[in-house]
């Protein structure tokens, strides 16, 4: 077991973690990028002083730590942390383990654990979910590293998750990128549930005349029943919640354009190279694209005369079309985890990525508790959507996502991650589909031969090509 610890990087989420770990007795070395970045920090310790050792840099902190020492990294994900492993290498014994705990790409993780163990140096990528709250006061984290480097660091992870029903929301998931790929999963899935409740704000305020605090306390509802979720939690904070400048509700004074990291569009790209629909996850990474330009859509507004209508839509209907898009949309990221399991060799626990998620992170939900124990119970779901728990549920809920998709594309509303959810259920309940025209037009321009019903491969169409 590693005793002596040491974090990188003390903005935001690298304070609050370090606070944390120095809640739970670790003593910790820390260091930023800039030195009196962690002057500051240990100066405004408080009680949680004593607990801390200032360095003025990663490679100071390093070479000061007595071995063998375990550093978390909390940087920016791309050249920092390849800087940064530049800078600690040099003073890293065998034993000592860099771990990345930012939302690095898991291909560059793969990459830096593959080298810094074949120097016989500990890597992890760890996947950290639950903001600046969940680094504070428990986050949900997903491994990456071998399972030496998971033994000794066990104690202390467990020791700052978020505990769910007293179980850590922490564990390996596999080896190398494993960790940051589940994380990124995660994120994707995230960026579809967040999508989904713009989605029912835009109806609720556009097509069913709502105010913000009014939608606000439809969504406090529904975080008592079904929906229960802390993304439902904090939209209806964020619903009810008035600017102090001008007394209206905060959202009309916030642009409407969303930024993005790279996580969602890292799922989406992911899910196409394994073969895999994230179609929603897609839809919600393209939502976010044309939000960001504002210009085209006043210039848009103001050359169509789009009607945007009433909905004839209540918001039962709506908290259940709600709940249809999300068992789709997770059973798109469940079923990415389990292709990615397969193709990268990591035989991935999908119950224990699900139970992870239970506590601690952004998509924490009580659909997650039941997709957790639909894993549990059938350990070899490919298709979570078709699980015997999720079918009946899909079942009650599914006419309500239709009738909202329909509602909403006559009124001239966008929901495009509810209307991807729905198509890509409509299409993986049609056992025969419309491909064969496709495979008809593949071979006329390019003679690219087709498989038959009555038999073969390699078929040609009766036309002259
Ligand atoms: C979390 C969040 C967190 C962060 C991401 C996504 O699980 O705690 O996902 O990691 O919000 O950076 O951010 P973007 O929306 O900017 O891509």
């Amino acid at each position: 077991e590693i005793a002596n610890f040491g974090l990188y990087g003390l903005g935001t989420m690298g304070s609050a973690l370090a606070q944390n770990i120095a809640d739970k007795g670790f003593h910790l070395h820390v260091a930023s990028y800039k030195p009196e970045d962690t002057e500051h920090f240990v100066a405004n310790a408080g009680a949680q002083k004593p607990m801390f050792t200032g360095h003025r840099s990663l490679a100071d902190m390093t070479a000061a730590m007595p071995g063998p020492r375990a550093i978390i990294m909390l940087i920016p994900a791309g050249a920092a942390i390849d800087d940064s492993i530049a800078q600690a290498k040099p003073h890293m014994r065998p034993g000592d383990v860099l771990i990345d705990a930012g939302n690095s790409d898991f291909h560059d993780t793969r990459r830096r654990a593959q080298a810094l163990e074949a120097e016989g140096l500990g890597y992890m990528g760890m996947g950290v979910s639950g903001g600046e709250e969940g680094a504070r006061k428990g986050p949900a984290m997903m491994v990456g590293g071998t399972e030496s480097v998971w033994t000794t660091l066990r104690p202390m992870l467990e020791a700052i998750a978020a505990d769910f029903e007293g179980a850590p929301c922490v564990d390996r998931v596999g080896p190398d990128g494993a960790g940051h790929f589940v994380k990124t999963v995660h994120n994707g899935i995230e960026y579809a549930d967040m999508q989904i409740l713009a989605e029912t704000y835009g109806l609720m305020r556009n097509g069913m005349s709502m105010t913000p605090p009014q939608i606000g306390d439809v969504f406090a509802t529904w975080n008592e029943g079904r929906l229960q979720s802390y993304l439902v939690e904090i939209s209806a904070e964020v619903l009810r919640a008035i600017d102090p400048a001008t007394d209206k509700p905060i959202l009309d004074m916030i642009v409407d354009t969303a930024g993005q990291k790279g996580t969602g569009r890292w799922t989406a790209i992911e899910a196409q190279k394994l073969g895999v629909s994230a179609s929603t996850i897609e839809a919600a990474v393209g939502a976010r694209i044309w939000s960001a330009h504002p210009e085209a859509r006043h210039t848009g507004q103001a050359l169509f005369e789009v009607q945007r209508g009433e909905v004839a839509l209540d918001t039962a209907q709506l908290e259940q079309a709600i709940l249809a898009a999300r068992i789709l949309s997770h059973s798109q990221g469940f079923g990415l985890l389990s292709t990615a399991s397969q193709e990268f060799g990591w035989s991935l626990a999908l119950a224990r990525c699900a139970e992870i998620w239970r506590a601690g992170c952004i998509i924490r939900s009580r659909l997650l508790t039941e997709i957790a124990q639909t894993y549990e119970a059938q350990p070899a779901t490919t298709i979570l959507a078709f699980a015997p728990a999720m079918v009946p549920l899909l079942e009650t809920t599914l006419p309500a996502l239709r009738t909202v998709v329909a509602e909403s594309i006559k009124a001239g509303h966008p929901i495009p991650v509810m209307t991807a959810a729905l198509a890509w259920f409509d299409g993986m309940t049609q056992a025969r589909g419309t491909a064969d025209l496709i495979q008809g037009q593949r071979d006329f321009f390019g003679r690219h031969g087709f498989a038959r019903l009555d038999g073969g491969t390699g078929h040609h169409g009766p036309w002259d090509s």
